[in-house]
């Protein structure tokens, strides 16, 4: 499961489209963690889809990841801004890739 404490415990290394990314990121087999208020762990995320299907305010979008070892693209938090903290999509994850921080 994504490490809700990964603010503390990893590094910002920059940003993508927006959305910040958390280290360590090699690519294409490691990507890191995307978002901070909703946080996807790439590298566990398995493109199930069930978020950008449920999140009633879409803030999920796919971004391609070829080469990457679970799957070839990712949902991202791209309009976490967006977010309502509803939780769904925590809860629909069937690999536990995503943690929403409310508050
Ligand atoms: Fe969308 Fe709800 Fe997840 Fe926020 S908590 S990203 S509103 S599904
Ligand atoms: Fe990935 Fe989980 Fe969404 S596997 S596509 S973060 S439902």
């Amino acid at each position: 499961a994504i490490d809700s404490n990964f603010e503390t415990n990893r590094e910002q290394v920059g940003e993508e489209d927006g959305v910040a990314v958390w280290g360590p990121v090699e690519p294409p087999e490691k990507q890191g963690i995307r978002g901070t208020h909703v946080a996807v762990d790439f590298d566990i995320c398995l493109a199930d889809g069930a978020c950008l299907e449920d999140c009633p305010v879409d803030v999920f979008e796919w971004v391609d990841t070829p080469g990457h070892p679970e799957s070839e693209r990712k949902a991202n938090p791209a309009d976490e801004d967006q977010c309502i903290d509803c939780m769904l999509c925590v809860d629909v994850c069937p690999v536990d890739a995503i943690d929403v921080d409310p508050g």
